[in-house]
């Protein structure tokens, strides 16, 4: 049975600002996905800094084969689950796959996202002239935002596949200079996904934003996995980039923890993880 995390340790509730200032104090920031109460309070428990409610529950959830399938209310009521399970940690959450149809549609999910469910912050993936006319008008309205780039889930038949990204040069100024756009439009934080270790270590250095690696090296100022991946539950063979905390640990709270400690002491991701 679920039960309100009421013996959790007080700790100061992460913020939007403070996620900058970790970035500037070369402090790195934990990310993690979840997906319903009971999960969101282990996060919360093990001191996570961003709780990620990712479309990618239309797959570790819903058993889809992409996240393409997963709708508005399904964030809503993922996320609205999630947020009654955290106290400090920051909740950020997924625009689902067209949900940028049109700037109506985009900031009525965000209206619904963070009035009606509780996140903080939504995040949408992208660099389109008309993502960054969401980013910029989100943002005008005091809905911080998650840029995502690199290998966009969402993008995934465009792609032929999930395939990383920014391999070759071209490829990886167009990852940089869709950064710098995000990040000019108002994006509060990005997660990169799926790019070159080199190429996450020169968005990184580019950006006055954090970002937010997975399967993109080491050297960004934090890490995302998918909960269900670093507990060594997807079904199917585990990603590249991510490490299975909870083989040879008692709990889900201890392999939590681990990957918190991992993350901050820049133990995980190792160079195993990356990519070329
Ligand atoms: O949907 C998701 O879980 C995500 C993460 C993989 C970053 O976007």
């Amino acid at each position: 049975m679920y039960v309100e995390n009421a013996s959790a340790p007080a700790r100061k509730p992460v913020t939007v600002p403070s996620l900058h200032v970790m970035k500037a104090e070369g402090r790195k920031i934990v990310m993690l996905t979840a997906y319903d109460a009971s999960f969101a309070a282990q996060l919360d428990h093990a001191g996570v800094d961003i709780a990620l409610v990712g479309d990618s529950l239309g797959m570790v959830v819903q058993g889809q084969r992409s996240t393409l399938p997963v709708t508005l209310d399904h964030m809503v009521y993922h996320t609205s689950m999630v947020a009654r399970g955290l106290s400090a940690t920051l909740l950020v959450t997924d625009m689902p796959f067209m949900a940028d149809r049109n700037l109506d549609y985009v900031l009525d999910a965000g209206a619904r996202l963070v009035g009606e469910a509780g996140a903080a912050m939504v995040k949408i993936e992208g660099a389109a002239p008309h993502i960054l006319e969401s980013i910029h008008a989100l943002t005008e309205r005091a809905i911080p935002v998650c840029a995502h780039l690199g290998l966009t889930p969402q993008s995934v038949h465009k792609f032929g596949g999930y395939r990383v990204q920014g391999r070759e040069h071209d490829a990886a100024e167009r990852v940089l200079s869709e950064a710098l756009a995000v990040q000019q439009a108002g994006a509060d934080i990005l997660v990169l996904e799926g790019v070159p270790t080199a190429l996450g270590e020169r968005v990184t250095q580019a950006l006055g934003i954090p970002v937010i690696g997975i399967g993109a090296g080491p050297h960004c100022d934090g890490q995302v996995l998918v909960i269900y991946d670093m507990l060594g539950i997807t079904p199917g063979k585990r990603p590249k980039f991510s490490k299975d905390f909870l083989a040879g640990r008692g709990s889900v709270q201890e392999a939590i923890a681990a990957y918190a400690a991992d993350v901050r002491s820049g133990a995980f991701p190792a160079a195993e993880h990356g990519y070329n």
